[in-house]
């Protein structure tokens, strides 16, 4: 049984954070693992059930914990570290992470592009593209939403032939259609999550997203991908190495 100090400077909720901060360090809390519940926390501490959750919110803006809507309080895990050094697919990131990719495909289909979207793929307006919108997901866990945009000529049937729930894009157009990516232009934006994707990433309404935009071009140097992806922000950083350029 812990006994919290009521008599200390200290607010109980703060002394409740620490404590569940221990069971983090200690292991007693694994991380990606559900904690006890508000009321059992309030039982186990003996503290009004309203001051834990003051404790648990802080712990959740803090990152520490995520709430997943109608699961439970987690454990969050460590951030997944992505290097924007390479050009490298999401199948290989998670690969080399040790975790298993995997996506749900939401929508799959060829669409004439839009006046927009042409614009950033340098392509007629009208030409078609491979439209695919997958979340993605490592051991399980929704890591991204991702849209993207394909120039279609580049790789007729694409979508006939594969199963882009456990394919990587990136490998089928390697080797079915010798299509090599050697650039992209990546762009990173903070917002919010909308509901639909926060029901999709499992996260609170609100929460940050990593709004990334990629374009990427093959050998030939033409722009043949345009990608906008919505990265969960509690489960990512991103890591650059920058050297000093004295001609700048
Ligand atoms: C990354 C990129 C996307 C790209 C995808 C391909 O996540 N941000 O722009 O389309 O990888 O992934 P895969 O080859 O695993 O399907």
């Amino acid at each position: 049984m812990i006994v919290l100090d009521a008599n200390s400077s200290k607010p109980l909720y703060e002394q409740i954070k620490e404590y569940i901060l221990r069971q983090i360090q200690s292991g007693t809390y694994v991380h990606g693992e559900r904690i006890p519940s508000e009321r059992s926390l309030s039982e186990t501490l003996n503290v009004n059930r309203l001051t834990v959750k003051k404790a648990l919110d802080e712990l959740v803006q803090a990152g520490h914990l995520s709430v997943q809507i109608g699961k439970g309080t987690y454990v969050s895990q460590p951030k997944f570290d992505l290097q924007l050094e390479t050009l490298t697919s999401f199948t290989e990131e998670m690969t080399r992470r040790g975790q298993r990719p995997s996506s749900r495909v939401l929508s799959a289909g060829v669409l004439p592009v839009t006046l927009a979207d042409a614009r950033k793929l340098s392509i007629p307006p009208g030409e078609p593209v491979v439209m695919l919108v997958r979340l993605r997901l490592a051991d399980d866990v929704p890591m991204a939403i991702e849209r993207l945009q394909f120039v279609a000529s580049h790789c007729p049937g694409i979508l006939d032939g594969h199963d882009f729930s456990r394919e990587s894009l990136y490998e089928v157009l390697l080797h079915e259609y010798g299509v090599q990516l050697i650039r992209a232009e990546q762009s990173i934006e903070a917002r919010r999550a909308t509901s639909e994707e926060s029901r999709l990433l499992e996260i609170m309404p609100n929460d940050p997203i990593l709004d990334m935009t990629r374009v990427t071009y093959s050998t030939s140097g033409q722009r043949v991908e345009y990608t906008r992806s919505a990265y969960c922000g509690s489960r990512y950083k991103f890591q650059a190495v920058l050297k000093y350029n004295p001609t700048h």
